[in-house]
């Protein structure tokens, strides 16, 4: 039933593997404004996408999609919003969605009209299963739309006021031919004449993740190789999760060349979502890469981001998820209680501490006491480092060991993850005896 539906490269490639490590980040662009918002059950309204659009600019986006205005009364108000209210910092470009047709495109241009820098987003889609099943439309047809779209774009950009800049995705170009894409890209390059000092962004959107993330990669490089006008293009990506490997395969595709990435914030879009920007700035942080993305409060970002989309982040979601910095497993406990005590004596430059794989702190997380959660599951190393934290008690190695079962013993019988001082108490009832019985323990 299944087959490939994907197009590798017709040479070799992949000079980018010997790389470990990306260097810098890309350029950064927000989709949640469009990608994301068309994705929520109710889309958010005027007040909910402005409060969005600042809370982008506080964490650092320079570009921003902010939406298709053609496509509904409150994305056309939001664009003119911005605009007639002089919403956007001078340092950040605004970015809209077009399709190519005639009314479409003019509408989009009413939106911008007087935008101090935006960005207009031409897409077309291009591959075999659209053109066979959707548009019923062959080759040259498709490369039509493409260029009747970027001329009509080109022309209205010169007589609207404004400072405009210029896209172009091949959406579903993980479904597309390479010859094919590589023919309607530089179609439409053609028609915009892009310029070092006045680049043209072709983006190439896996719309839906069909491959793993290697090929994804090495479509990316095959593109970029053979782009005409290289020198002035942006070469972007815009990866979707179908797959569940969107993060990879963003982190590859950059190694293979990609200068320019769209995604949202934890990685909400259709279906499965957009690339998650959070973990792709997080993950170049922690190989010592400033994303230039201030994530520096997750949490207070994260209760914005639910608020405004309704949408919950997973409580295992990578850096943001609620249980990412706490251990259970008691081996892992006494690790980190040994690793966080060490650093305190060494204070090593870099964090080395086991199973965490960045300092909670850089993100506004809390650790001290909440990091390690305990449970029957739990060792007496994380219990022991518990009740030092929070009640200032360094019990001796003997002591640590009779407190654990007792504690492990309450936690199995009740069923419950215990508190500091739930911990306290069975420490007091173990060792100091007021006689008072607990109710938690027998
Ligand atoms: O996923 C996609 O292909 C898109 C395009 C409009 C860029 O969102
Ligand atoms: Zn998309």
């Amino acid at each position: 039933k299944y087959t490939r539906q994907y197009f590798l490269p017709p040479e070799p490639c992949f000079d980018w593997v010997h790389r470990d490590h990306l260097d810098h980040p890309p350029i950064w662009c927000s989709v949640d404004l469009r990608d994301g918002n068309q994705a929520l059950i109710v889309p958010m309204n005027l007040e909910e996408k402005l409060a969005y659009f600042q809370l982008l600019v506080e964490i650092g986006f320079k570009e921003i999609e902010v939406g298709f205005p053609a496509a509904s009364d409150t994305e056309f108000e939001f664009v003119r919003t911005l605009i007639e209210r002089d919403l956007v910092p001078d340092d950040v470009t605004i970015q809209v969605l077009t399709q190519s047709r005639d009314h479409i495109i003019e509408r989009t241009f009413e939106a911008i009209r007087g935008a101090k820098r935006a960005i207009v987003h031409l897409y077309n889609s291009t591959s075999v299963a659209q053109r066979e099943q959707v548009f019923r439309a062959d080759k040259g047809e498709i490369v039509n739309i493409a260029v009747t779209g970027a001329e009509q774009i080109r022309d209205l950009a010169r007589t609207t006021p404004g400072n405009f800049f210029f896209q172009y995705s091949p959406e579903s170009f993980t479904g597309t031919e390479l010859d094919f894409a590589l023919e309607i890209c530089n179609a439409v390059l053609d028609v915009w004449q892009p310029a070092p000092d006045r680049k043209v962004i072709i983006n190439l959107p896996a719309t839906v993740e069909l491959s793993m993330p290697h090929v994804y990669a090495s479509q990316i490089e095959y593109m970029g190789k053979h782009l005409t006008h290289r020198d002035a293009v942006i070469l972007s990506v815009h990866p979707h999760n179908d797959r569940g490997t969107g993060v990879a395969a963003a982190e590859l595709a950059m190694l293979a060349g990609a200068e320019r990435l769209e995604g949202t914030l934890f990685g909400n879009g259709e279906r499965t979502g957009n690339v998650d920007i959070v973990t792709l700035a997080l993950n170049l942080y922690s190989h010592g890469i400033d994303p230039g993305l201030d994530f520096s409060n997750l949490p207070a970002i994260q209760a914005r981001v639910e608020a405004l989309t309704k949408m919950q982040v997973s409580r295992r979601h990578p850096y943001a998820g609620e249980l990412v910095f706490t251990a259970f497993s008691g081996s892992h406990q006494d690790a980190i209680a040994k690793g966080m005590k060490w650093r305190e004596e060494k204070s090593p430059e870099h964090w080395t501490v086991p199973y965490l794989p960045i300092d909670p702190k850089d993100i506004g997380r809390e650790y001290e006491g909440d990091i390690i959660r305990i449970n029957s599951q739990s060792g007496k190393g994380g219990i022991g480092y518990v009740l030092e934290q929070s009640h200032g008690f360094d019990l001796p190695p003997k002591m640590r060991e009779q407190l654990g079962y007792a504690v492990k013993r309450v936690s199995d019988r009740e069923q419950k993850e215990l508190s500091a001082d739930e911990i306290a108490e069975i420490f007091m009832r173990e060792f100091v005896n007021l006689g008072q019985p607990l109710d938690l323990v027998e």
